[in-house]
């Protein structure tokens, strides 16, 4: 998507050898203009899925995931992260290990909202090893109800996570692809 790469050229900033901050527009700063864009784009690419449920993962997922829904004209819902040993029937829990924050949290979803019959969209801003994405995977399993696809804003073409996503069989849909990073200039496939 082009109009996103030259955001990310004109207004990311490198940090290192693997991340870029996109804080002026995707991460902390929001511009909505731009996500409507990005959803409307997830719908061309997802369209003829018969996507019934936009799934995400707190905090900078939603609202892209949201901006998505507009356009497929269905619910979103989140997974919920924390780290607390407490066990609840009420919700399915998944374990990821984030390497980038180095640190380990559970995902819960409430089993109200996802059901067998559900096809769901898993939406996120970035991917790098996947593991946020594998995740919400396993919850869906646990769910019983089936992804149709995975749509990510910013992918990290040198880190594993699209591997990761595909080798269980599931459409990978990424809007901007970094090949690599460097000297603080930020490549695209
Ligand atoms: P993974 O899910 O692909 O394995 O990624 P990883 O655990 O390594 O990333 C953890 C968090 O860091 C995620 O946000 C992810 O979006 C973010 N992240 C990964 N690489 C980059 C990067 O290059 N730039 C930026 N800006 N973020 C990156 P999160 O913990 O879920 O945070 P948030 O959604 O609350 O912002």
């Amino acid at each position: 998507m082009e109009l996103l790469k030259k955001r990310i050229q004109s207004e990311g900033k490198a940090i290192g050898k693997d991340i870029v901050k996109v804080d002026m527009f995707l991460n902390h700063q929001i511009d909505v203009e731009l996500i409507q864009a990005i959803g409307q784009e997830f719908h061309n690419r997802f369209k003829d899925k018969q996507i019934t449920k936009i799934l995400t993962i707190e905090a900078s997922g939603i609202p892209i995931a949201c901006m998505t829904a507009l356009y497929f004209n269905v619910p979103v819902l989140f997974g919920k992260k924390y780290t607390s040993e407490t066990n609840d029937n009420s919700t399915y829990v998944s374990n990821v290990y984030s390497f980038t924050k180095k640190q380990e949290y559970n995902i819960r979803i409430s089993k109200e909202f996802l059901h067998e019959n559900d096809k769901v969209l898993i939406i996120d801003d970035f991917l790098a090893n996947g593991q946020a994405v594998i995740g919400l995977l396993d919850i869906v399993n646990q769910a019983k109800s089936t992804v149709c696809g995975v749509g990510i804003v910013i992918e990290k073409g040198f880190q594993p996570g699209r591997k990761n996503i595909e080798e269980k069989g599931l459409q990978v849909e990424s809007l901007a692809i970094i090949d690599s990073i460097k000297d603080g200039i930020i490549y695209f496939i």
